[in-house]
């Protein structure tokens, strides 16, 4: 089928979409900046709201009791609104690196991502992960350098450190006037005027734009600040990249705006941005062919499960990204892992604060399908034909805890616990030989939630022991005469992964050097694919 030939609605409903994460080191300003673009967008009517989202989380949820005493945000949830004529889907991300897996599935499922940046620290750890896995997929990244209402850094260094540090070359489109107390707004290089600032003010009227940097109204308004920033511009102009809306959509280039999250200064360009430059949904490989946005028969997959989302339901919550046709409700799919039909009673969506039952959704946008076990990371669901979407990766944990129980009689609620809190993407869980249940985590805290999560929803007291693991690999084995060999001379370091896929245990890394070595013909893989 033709581009040409897709339904005129499909093709007006899916350019019209945007899906995006924002993307930062804690503590940058992401849940700031969330909340102002939903305030922009209409989303919201008071600022605070994801602020106290969080914290009324806090207080009703039992299992993020982790969560609340270390004060992060262990969960990401996904969040919808219109704006200009668009709708715009918002995938939250976790910022803290233990919860970095779920945030790596969260960036399959979006066509564009803004990065912050906190202007007095610069590129940051975290930050150069997430920016890792967005290469994977040549994912547009709008920057946004943050907090230039506070003494910070220089742009230029700032812009070579991400061009350095991140391997990704900045066009600037706005440049601060100041910084800290002197923060006066930003100049627009693409449309040549400054946009003024007010502290902790929405800008309302045109009057706070004043149009062309060679204006003599800048000089009495800002004697300290404009002539540095037109020495700035104009070595911008002969130095730096212009802006290219083809880097951008591959990925090579990133858009640069300079502004304060908790000032709603920069927020409305962020949002321009995404409107004029950030793809709407595109072509997408499920295996056995590019699946376009518009093409009539629905199709997408899951790349996160939740928990107990709301503590009055305690359901689970499968994301599902939509990636073609027309999603309506009480609609019959084919559920290919299972190979069987699948039917989506009701599915929701998010908004700043509470789930709305929806009655159409499109390629771009995230819906969240209720769950009793049947929907795992990964699951395709189609119209009928054979799709498989590729993609959400698994990452070979590095850290690894023998579960053991206080009560040997809770053995079965003990394995279905973690059977499905991997299957969630919680945890990694293997079983290794005599059935012993090894956990896997990214990181630290990912333990202490499964813990607690045991304890509340599934009655489990376990305690986690050291496991002498240094890392897991998965095999892939060249004939079924290798396998049968190796699973015979290993079998003390063989495990399978939740679903049923074999791995090596390796002791120590030098462990792991060596059976590579001696089987140069098994595949050992860091990563693997849902689905
Ligand atoms: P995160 O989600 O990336 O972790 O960051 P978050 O938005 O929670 O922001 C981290 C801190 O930075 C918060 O301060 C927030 O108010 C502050 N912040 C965000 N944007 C700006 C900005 O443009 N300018 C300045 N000066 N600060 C900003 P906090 O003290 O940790 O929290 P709170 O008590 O203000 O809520």
């Amino acid at each position: 089928m033709t581009a040409t030939a897709y339904p005129p609605e499909l093709v007006k409903q899916t350019q019209r979409r945007r899906t995006f994460a924002i993307i930062s080191h804690p503590d940058a300003g992401k849940t700031t900046l969330t909340e102002k673009l939903l305030l922009f967008g209409g989303a919201i009517q008071l600022a605070g709201t994801v602020k106290a989202r969080k914290s009324a989380r806090h207080a009703t949820s039992d299992w993020m009791e982790v969560e609340k005493q270390r004060g992060i945000s262990v969960s990401s949830s996904v969040m919808q609104f219109d704006y200009q004529d668009h709708t715009i889907n918002l995938l939250d991300t976790p910022g803290h690196e233990d919860f970095s897996e779920d945030t790596y599935r969260v960036l399959t499922a979006v066509d564009a991502a803004v990065m912050v940046i906190d202007a007095a620290k610069g590129v940051e750890a975290q930050t150069i992960k997430l920016l890792d896995v967005c290469r994977l997929r040549n994912t547009p990244i709008i920057t946004f350098v943050n907090k230039l209402d506070r003494e910070v850094r220089e742009p230029f260094e700032l812009l070579q450190e991400i061009e350095d540090v991140l391997k990704i070359e900045c066009a600037p489109v706005t440049w601060p006037v100041g910084m800290g107390k002197a923060f006066r707004g930003v100049y627009h290089l693409l449309d040549n005027r400054i946009l003024r600032f007010t502290p902790g003010e929405e800008r309302k009227s045109a009057a706070e734009i004043i149009t062309d940097l060679d204006n003599p109204q800048l000089d009495i308004l800002f004697p300290g600040e404009i002539g540095q920033v037109r020495d700035d511009v104009e070595l911008i102009e002969g130095a730096s990249n212009p802006f290219s809306l083809d880097d951008f959509l591959g990925g090579r280039q990133s858009p640069v705006f300079f502004g304060s999250g908790i000032n709603n200064f920069g927020v409305q360009e962020i949002l321009q941005a995404l409107i004029d430059w950030a793809p709407p949904p595109q072509a997408r490989d499920a295996g056995e062919r590019m699946v376009a946005p518009a093409e009539p028969k629905f199709s997408g997959f899951v790349f996160k499960i939740q928990a107990n989302m709301d503590p009055k339901h305690r359901d689970r919550i499968a994301f599902f990204r939509v990636c073609s046709g027309k999603y309506e409700p009480g609609m019959k799919t084919r559920h290919l892992r299972l190979a069987r039909e699948f039917k989506i009673a009701s599915a929701l969506t998010f908004m700043a604060n509470e789930r709305v039952h929806m009655d159409a959704a499109y390629a771009g946008d995230i819906i969240g399908i209720h769950n009793h076990g049947q929907l795992q990371i990964g699951d395709t669901l189609t119209e009928g034909e054979a799709l498989h979407f590729k993609g959400i990766p698994y990452f070979a944990p590095e850290m690894f805890r023998a579960a053991r129980l206080r009560d040997p009689l809770k053995t079965k609620q003990l394995q279905k616990g973690l059977q499905e809190l991997g299957e969630e993407g919680a945890i990694q869980v293997f079983e290794a030989v005599g059935g012993q249940m090894l956990l896997g985590a990214v990181g630290q805290l990912q333990f202490e939630v499964v813990a607690q999560r045991l304890k509340d929803e599934y009655k489990v007291d376990a305690i986690f022991e050291a496991a002498d693991i240094h890392t897991a690999r998965w095999l892939t084995f060249p004939d079924e005469a290798t396998r049968r060999k190796f699973e015979k001379e290993q079998a003390l370091r063989l495990g399978a992964d939740v679903d049923g896929n074999p791995v090596y245990l390796a002791s120590t890394r030098y462990n792991l050097q060596v059976t590579m070595e001696k089987w140069p013909d098994v595949g050992f893989h860091a990563t693997r694919e849902h689905g």
